[in-house]
């Protein structure tokens, strides 16, 4: 098996020191709310995984739909030598953009970046098993931090998949977009996913299945918190909940406290108290219409060029480049 050298952009320790802060800051505070970033260990990696399966999660399936129509174009409108994927987890359709601009003569280096490393190795090796000659280097990054754009000659496509950007709050989405725009060189292109509104009972379906993945999945950041930070919460005390907030447009996750409940964080010094019934968030999806879309581009001085939807509307594919 060939090894994976991981490219580590942060300084030491930070994922542990930005974990304390993050739980400090974030129960203390009222409502209780946990930055998203912190469900993605190894287990929360494969429960995602696991989500992308489910048949009321379609975000997935609709972008993987997009970007087999897509691809070809998008590497004829790109000619990227270098992919450089934010938030890459498993990289299973990134590998319809890596065909497109392989059969296109213009790929030589594929750039994962992931917050997981379980995630970015697998993700790394796959890759460089598939395409013999393809330079591929693993970015271990918090991208709302450090971005880790490669330097590489050549253009470059920053692609950003899952509507993961919707994980993050507006005024985080605004600032990490112009972070990018500040280090994009002409010729290079940004392909972003972002999932649309529809129908409440779609949405809040694909964030509630009911055979309780997500819901698992949502309680993982607390396996975090316990592994991490020595706690106690008692996973079973607590409910996963997800809302559709109709003013902001977006799917809310949180968990509640099934009792009144205190729990332990020894390695931050901490006593949490929970009331019955307390809800904590631990993540919003926002979903996007196509001219917001264009509008926090624009702000970031990005211009919108293509625009894509799977057949049924359900998600947005868009390509922007440095206006
Ligand atoms: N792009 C994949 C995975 C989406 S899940 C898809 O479309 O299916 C979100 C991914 O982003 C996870 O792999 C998670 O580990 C990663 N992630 C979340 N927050 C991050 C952050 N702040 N910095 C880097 N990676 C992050
Ligand atoms: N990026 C994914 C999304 O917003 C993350 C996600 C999917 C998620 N299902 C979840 C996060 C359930 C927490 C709980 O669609």
């Amino acid at each position: 098996m060939t090894s994976i050298q991981i490219d580590r952009r942060l300084p030491d320790r930070f994922f542990e020191a930005s974990l304390r802060a993050d739980a400090l800051a974030g129960l203390t505070a009222t409502p209780k709310s946990l930055p998203p970033k912190w469900f993605y260990d190894e287990r929360g990696s494969e429960l995602f995984d696991k989500i992308t399966r489910l048949d009321e999660y379609y975000p997935t399936r609709a972008e993987r739909e997009i970007l087999a129509a897509a691809a070809a174009e998008i590497a004829t409108a790109t000619r990227a030598a270098t992919l450089v994927e934010l938030g890459s987890g498993t990289a299973d359709k990134t590998r319809l953009l890596l065909d497109a601009l392989r059969d296109g003569g213009t790929l030589s280096s594929y750039v994962p970046v992931d917050v997981s490393e379980s995630a970015l190795v697998t993700a790394a090796s796959r890759m460089l098993k598939r395409y013999p000659g393809l330079q591929v280097q693993a970015v271990l990054s918090d991208f709302t931090e450090r971005l880790g754009l490669p330097e590489a000659g050549g253009a470059r496509l920053i692609v950003f998949l899952g509507g993961t950007i919707g994980n993050l709050l507006p005024a985080e989405r605004a600032a990490f977009l112009i972070s990018l725009r500040a280090r994009l060189r002409p010729g290079d292109a940004l392909l972003l996913g972002t999932d649309l509104v529809k129908d409440p009972a779609v949405l809040v379906a694909a964030y509630d299945d009911p055979a309780g993945v997500t819901g698992e999945f949502n309680k993982n950041i607390l396996r975090v918190l316990n592994a991490e930070l020595g706690g106690n919460f008692d996973l079973d005390e607590f409910e996963h909940v997800a809302v559709w907030d109709a003013e902001a447009e977006w799917i809310e996750m949180r968990l509640r406290s099934a009792v009144d409940q205190t729990v332990l964080l020894p390695a931050i010094e901490l006593r949490v108290p929970f009331s019955a019934g307390e809800e904590m968030r631990t993540e919003i999806s926002a979903k996007f219409r196509r001219e917001g879309v264009a509008a926090e581009l624009a702000a970031a001085g990005l211009e919108l060029r293509s625009w894509w939807t799977d057949s049924q509307a359900r998600f947005g594919l868009s390509l922007s480049v440095p206006a």
